[in-house]
């Protein structure tokens, strides 16, 4: 069946739905083209010392389109780590590099489709440059690469958090209360932007939108005024906090990412202090990320894998399959890490401020009475700490780089 023709094909950083829809995508496509495929096993890991596969065929891939997570394991950085932060470009230590190239040559591959969000893409960028011969598939809940309309992982997270939203709303309006949801989605806003949307959001915080307290409990006392004793709020984990910055799970350290989480918890606290209204925070966490992929996602990934395939046979190497609408084309991997944030007049953020959705920027006088209390505590997620203020020089290893709108 393969005539000697093989592939590879991995999973690398934070694992989403579609995963395996991608690889069986994959597989199907590549041995109609007369290819056989090995899987690396935890991401880039398996690539070298030791080198891990398994061989994917029909008979282990049949069934798995719906199915979460990924067969194959991944690693979120381990000894392969292109990037700091968001955008720094750390290089990878060229003995691990030419273990690589050996293990390619070792094989017979004749490409490897790397399937990973900005920071994974990035390693295969550099092996790109050191003429590994690699492919990317754009894998991430963010949706914050660049050159894709979606990525795939990201509308079954906001389908998660949509539930959420849904769930949130009838208990909010039987107790009257004010419920926050945190999601994720790191420096953008997409996952928070469309929940948002779709689950009837009534104040939606972004990290792309600078927002206020007053902002938030001036859109809340609005509600009230109009008879609406409850609200949902949704707020990004990005979404920087007015004056004390991100809110954080650890300390930012140089070289490494920080964790970002905890602001609902503060968002909660501090509107209950001023509003004195019962409020209510739950962070989604990784429920985001786990379970089956949508219908979307099981689509776009099945078209990712074949068209992984395409590009390889194309040789077009260093090149990542993109989804824009209606077409599946490519770009240079290095177009496609750059981070995409939402931009404010996107037509969603549009559409949503029509209908009536505050972003909490829309504060125009105090309509209450209120004292900032002196000493307000600094924000954190587990006591932990927060890294920058708006409008200062970034904390190490969190600029954020340029932005780019496509949806
Ligand atoms: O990039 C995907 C993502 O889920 C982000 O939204 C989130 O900030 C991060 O990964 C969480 O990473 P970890 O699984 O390492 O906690």
């Amino acid at each position: 069946m393969s005539n000697g023709k093989r592939i590879g094909i991995l999973t690398a950083g934070g694992d989403c739905p579609g995963l395996n829809a991608v690889i069986r995508g994959v597989v199907k496509s590549a041995n109609t083209h007369g290819y056989e495929v090995v899987g690396f096993l935890k991401g880039y890991e398996g690539l070298v010392d030791p080198v891990s596969y398994i061989p994917l065929t029909h008979k282990n891939t049949t069934g798995i389109l719906g199915q979460g997570g990924t067969i194959l394991g991944s690693t979120n950085k381990g000894r392969f780590a292109a990037t700091i932060g968001v955008n720094d470009r750390l290089e990878l230590d060229p003995e691990l590099v030419a273990g690589v190239k050996t293990t390619v040559e070792q094989l017979g591959l004749e490409g490897l489709i790397c399937v990973g969000g900005d920071g994974s893409l990035a390693v295969s960028q550099q092996f790109h440059e050191h003429g590994i011969p690699v492919v990317g598939v754009p894998k991430t809940i963010d949706n914050d690469l660049s050159s894709t309309a979606f990525t795939f992982g990201f509308f079954s997270a906001v389908f998660c958090a949509t539930d959420a939203l849904d769930r949130l709303h009838t208990t909010a309006a039987s107790h009257e209360r004010i419920m926050v949801l945190e999601v994720m989605g790191r420096h953008a806003g997409w996952i928070a932007l469309y929940a948002g949307v779709a689950g009837g959001g009534d104040v939606i915080l972004l990290p792309e939108i600078p927002w206020t307290f007053e902002g938030v409990c001036q859109a809340i006392i609005n509600r009230e005024q109009r008879g609406k004793k409850f609200t949902l709020i949704i707020v990004a984990e990005g979404a920087a906090l007015p004056d004390k910055g991100l809110v954080t799970q650890d300390k930012a350290e140089t070289q490494k990412q920080v964790r970002l989480g905890g602001i609902g918890n503060y968002v909660g606290k501090e509107i209950e202090s001023r509003l004195g209204k019962e409020t209510r925070t739950v962070v989604l966490g990784h429920l985001q990320r786990g379970g089956a992929p949508t219908t979307f996602d099981r689509v776009l990934a099945t078209q990712f894998g074949a068209h992984a395939v395409r590009l390889i046979i194309e040789r077009k190497f260093g090149h990542m399959v993109t989804y824009q609408p209606p077409d599946m084309l490519s770009v240079p991997i290095i177009d496609a890490i750059k981070l995409a944030t939402v931009c404010t007049s996107c037509s969603a953020v549009q559409a949503a401020r029509a209908l009536g959705v505050s972003f909490g920027d829309d504060y125009k006088e105090l309509p209450f009475k209120y004292q900032p209390q002196s000493g307000e505590a600094a924000a954190n997620g587990n006591g932990a700490g927060h890294s920058d203020s708006r409008g200062s020089k970034p904390a190490p290893g969190e600029a954020i780089g340029q932005a780019s709108c496509l949806p």
